[in-house]
C-alpha cells in the first residue's frame, strides 16, 4: 500500500499551466494538479482512485513508456491523443521522468491547441509592441514639421493679395491641425495608473449613463451581470475609458444598421483557470459587450486592434488600440468575435493580480 499522498509534497506543480500528474510505477495517481484536472476533466480525488491507464488509448502504453524511460531517462510523445474521464479526446504532448528521490513518475501534459495559442498569443504581443514603437517614431517625425507648415501657410495668408485664396490656405491650415490632433493622441503623455479597489459593476454603469446619454434610447443596453464577482484592483478612468471605447463602437455599427430592434448585452462572468499572457490564474473576471449589429467588416477583422485602422471615414482608428493598451495595464486581454448579429468583445481580467507592483510604461 502506497503511503498516504500529502499535497503539499506537490506543491511546485499547483500553479503550473501544464497539466501535472504524478504516479506509481505501477500508474496508481497520487497526484493531479488543476491544469490537469480540467485536461482530463477528472477531479484530484476521483483521479486519485485511478490508474494512468485510464487515459491512455492503448493498455500498454504505460508499460512501453516505463521500458523507454529506463534507456532514455525522459520519455516524449509530441502528439498523444488522451482519453479524458468524458471519453472526449485530447491531442497533448506528453512527456515522462522520474521524480528526483523517489521512483514515482512526473508526467506532463500541454494539449496541442494551448500551446498553439500560447505562441500565437506571445507572437502577437511581440506584434503589437513592435507596432506601438513605430507609430510612436512616425508620430514624432510628423509632429515636428507640421508646425513650421501651419506657420508658413499663416505667412502666406497674411501675403495674399487676392482674399479669394485664402480658402486654400485655410485647408492647408485646418489639415495641419487635423493631423496634430492625431498625433497628439498618439504621444499623450503618460500618466502614471491609478490603483485602487474598483467595483466593476459601478463602473459599467457609469459606461452605461454615458453611452445612453450619447446614443439615447434607440440602442437598448441589456444588463447581465454576475453580481457575485469580488472587487478588482484597478485604474478606474483607464478601464472606464477602455469599456467605453468598445462600446461606442457597437453603438455606432448599430446606429448606422437598420435593425429595428438595436441591443447591446454587457454581461459579467468568472471564468476559472485561465491562461493571460502565459499565466495561468485560478479566476479571471470575464466582462462581455455583445451587440447584434451588422458585424466587423470582414477587411479589417484581423487588424481592428492595430492603431489607425478604422472602419469608419472619420474614424482615427485608435479606440480599440487604447483599450488594448489600458486593459494589459491591468494584466488583461481583449478577444473579439464577430459575425452578422452577434459581435463580441471580451475584456478578461485577472481577479488576483500584483498590479500595485508594476508600473508599466504604455505610452513613451
Ligand atoms: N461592434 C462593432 N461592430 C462593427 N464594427 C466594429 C465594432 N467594433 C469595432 N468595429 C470596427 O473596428 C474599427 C476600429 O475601431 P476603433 O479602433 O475604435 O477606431 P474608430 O472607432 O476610430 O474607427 C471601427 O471603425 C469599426 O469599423
Ligand atoms: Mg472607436
Amino acid at each position: 500500500m502506497a503511503p498516504p499522498v500529502i499535497l503539499s509534497d506537490f506543491y511546485g506543480l499547483e500553479h503550473l499551466a501544464c497539466g501535472a500528474i504524478v504516479c506509481s510505477p505501477e500508474g496508481a495517481i497520487r497526484y493531479i494538479n488543476p491544469s490537469a484536472e480540467a485536461i482530463l476533466e477528472i477531479s484530484h480525488d476521483q483521479a486519485c482512485k485511478q490508474n494512468i491507464d485510464l487515459f491512455f488509448q492503448d493498455k500498454n502504453f504505460f508499460q512501453q513508456l516505463r521500458k523507454d524511460m529506463q534507456n532514455h531517462v525522459v520519455f516524449r510523445e509530441n502528439e498523444y491523443f488522451l482519453k479524458t474521464k468524458n471519453y472526449k479526446t485530447v491531442c497533448s504532448t506528453l512527456t515522462a521522468s522520474t521524480i528526483l528521490n523517489s521512483n514515482n513518475i512526473l508526467i506532463e501534459l500541454l494539449p496541442m491547441d494551448q500551446h498553439l495559442k500560447v505562441t500565437k498569443e506571445e507572437r502577437r504581443i511581440i506584434q503589437q509592441q513592435a507596432n506601438a514603437e513605430l507609430l510612436r517614431n512616425l508620430a514624432h517625425e510628423i509632429r515636428n514639421p507640421l508646425g513650421g507648415l501651419r506657420g508658413a501657410a499663416q505667412l502666406l495668408e497674411y501675403e495674399l493679395k487676392d482674399k479669394n485664396l485664402t480658402e486654400y490656405t485655410q485647408i492647408i491650415i485646418s489639415e495641419a491641425d487635423r493631423l496634430q490632433n492625431l498625433m497628439n493622441k498618439l504621444l499623450s503623455p503618460y500618466h502614471l495608473p491609478k490603483y485602487e479597489s474598483t467595483n466593476i459593476h459601478e463602473l459599467i454603469e457609469r459606461v452605461r449613463g454615458l453611452t445612453i446619454s450619447e446614443f439615447g434610447d434607440e440602442i437598448a443596453l441589456v444588463r447581465d451581470y454576475d453580481v457575485s464577482l469580488p472587487e478588482i484592483i484597478a485604474d478606474r478612468e483607464k478601464l472606464i475609458q477602455a469599456l467605453l471605447n468598445i462600446t461606442r463602437n457597437a453603438s455606432q455599427a448599430l446606429k448606422k444598421s437598420d435593425k429595428s430592434q438595436k441591443t447591446i448585452t454587457i454581461r459579467t462572468r468568472s471564468d476559472r483557470h485561465m491562461c493571460v499572457h502565459q499565466k495561468k490564474y485560478q479566476t479571471v473576471i470575464r466582462l462581455d459587450v455583445i451587440d447584434n449589429g451588422p458585424g466587423i467588416a470582414k477587411h479589417i477583422l484581423d487588424k481592428v486592434f492595430y492603431p489607425l485602422v478604422s472602419g469608419n471615414q472619420d474614424g482615427a482608428g485608435l479606440g480599440l488600440s487604447l483599450a488594448q493598451d489600458f486593459i494589459a495595464l491591468h494584466k488583461g486581454i481583449i478577444e473579439a468575435s464577430s459575425k452578422s448579429n452577434r459581435t463580441c468583445f471580451s475584456i478578461i481580467l485577472p481577479i488576483k493580480n500584483d498590479l500595485q507592483l508594476s508600473e508599466e510604461k504604455v505610452h513613451g
